[in-house]
């Protein structure tokens, strides 16, 4: 019969619910759920018929019974919290991005491999069907080669204002930007060569974020060149004015040979094949949830059976990316990023 493995979700934010759902869908047992906001970890309980809620995550994961820490926790407690759990011997899965920065990273991975115990990264957007597609159009010739690969995300301000904090979440690149630049990794199956990058604080001036000490930039434009000589581009907003009406438009991937468009790693039903003249609809599987595939993945990898869909690799990896970008923004000069990137694994 099929184990049920046993989970503590920490948080019951947005992400924490997805989690708790995931677990649950993929058989497996969620025995607490923790937040420092107990009303919010209490409703989330009574609402999946979860039967033990913390304040506390330290008192959580350290229950006998807990053989998995879920985290959905701010970017800035996803070092210590994997620490902690790595400490008391639980295997961990955490919500992306990996860390702030490499040497929470490396400091993480560190306690994973002392304590015996293995580690999945949040990425569930990269398993989308959408994302398989666009690989097969690219690695078939389809569209052509090399191609360009447009992303974008146009917002207003965040309602999450931790968003915007440079010490918090740290604003859309870093945020938002690791599920892209981990589909253009996929889909070109190449490694960046080249970034450029400018940006900028479009909100700087909203009182509703006057109480953030340091922003984080909120609006970019990005390219990256991969050495296969795709490119994959990603504009930007969160800074846009209250309830603006000009949405994120379809992402594109733009050959010689054609085109496709679509929301290709949000799990679509469909994306649309421009070659030549013509225009295909093609059809899609849509995950009931991904977090659930991600979570069946890193359950295989636990028993014995492949790898987590993502894991400190992938997370690292795109840490690096989103610092070369960042590190062009900062001196307006495109980064070549073997070199940045041999520079900062030091
Ligand atoms: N994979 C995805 O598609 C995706 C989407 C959104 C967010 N995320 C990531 O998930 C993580 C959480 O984001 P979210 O949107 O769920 O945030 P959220 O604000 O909705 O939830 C976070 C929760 O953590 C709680 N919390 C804060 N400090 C705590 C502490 N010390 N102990 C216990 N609880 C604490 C908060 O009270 C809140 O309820 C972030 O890293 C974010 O980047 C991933």
């Amino acid at each position: 019969m099929k184990k049920r493995w046993k989970v503590a979700v920490i948080g019951s934010g947005d992400m924490g619910k997805q989690h708790v759902k995931g677990w649950q869908l993929a058989g497996h047992e969620v025995v607490s759920i923790t937040d420092v906001d107990t009303a919010r970890a209490e409703s989330l309980a009574q609402e999946t018929g979860v039967a033990a809620i913390y304040a506390d995550y330290k008192e959580a994961i350290v229950q006998p019974d807990v053989e998995i820490v879920s985290v959905c926790l701010p970017l800035a407690l996803h070092a210590p919290v994997t620490i902690d759990s790595a400490e008391a011997g639980k295997h961990i899965f955490c919500e992306k991005p990996l860390a702030r920065n490499l040497e929470e990273a490396a400091a993480m991975e560190a306690s994973v491999r002392k304590a015996g115990v293995r580690f999945g990264l949040g990425l569930q957007r990269n398993l989308s069907q959408g994302v398989l597609k666009a690989k097969e159009l690219v690695e078939t010739g389809k569209l052509g080669r090399p191609v360009f690969f447009e992303c974008d995300a146009v917002a207003e301000i965040r309602p999450k204002r931790i968003m915007h904090d440079a010490n918090g979440n740290m604003g859309p690149l870093m945020d938002l930007g690791c599920h892209y630049y981990i589909m253009w990794q996929t889909v070109f199956q190449s490694r960046p060569k080249s970034v450029y990058a400018r940006g900028n604080i479009l909100a700087k001036d909203r009182p509703e974020l006057a109480h953030i000490e340091e922003l984080a930039i909120d609006s970019a434009v990005v390219t990256v060149e991969y050495e296969s000589g795709d490119v994959g581009v990603f504009t930007v907003s969160w800074g846009m004015p209250p309830r603006f009406k000009l949405g994120s438009r379809e992402d594109r991937i733009l050959g010689p040979k054609g085109g496709a468009a679509g929301g290709f790693n949000s799990n679509p039903s469909k994306l649309s094949l421009y070659i030549g003249d013509e225009i295909e609809e093609l059809p899609l599987y849509v995950y009931p949830s991904l977090h659930k595939e991600q979570f069946d993945l890193f359950v295989q990898a636990l028993e014995g059976q492949g790898e987590p869909a993502a894991s400190f690799q992938a997370g690292k990896e795109v840490l690096v990316l989103t610092q070369a970008i960042f590190k062009s923004i900062e001196t307006g000069e495109a980064v070549d990023y073997p070199s940045f990137s041999r520079e900062s694994s030091g």
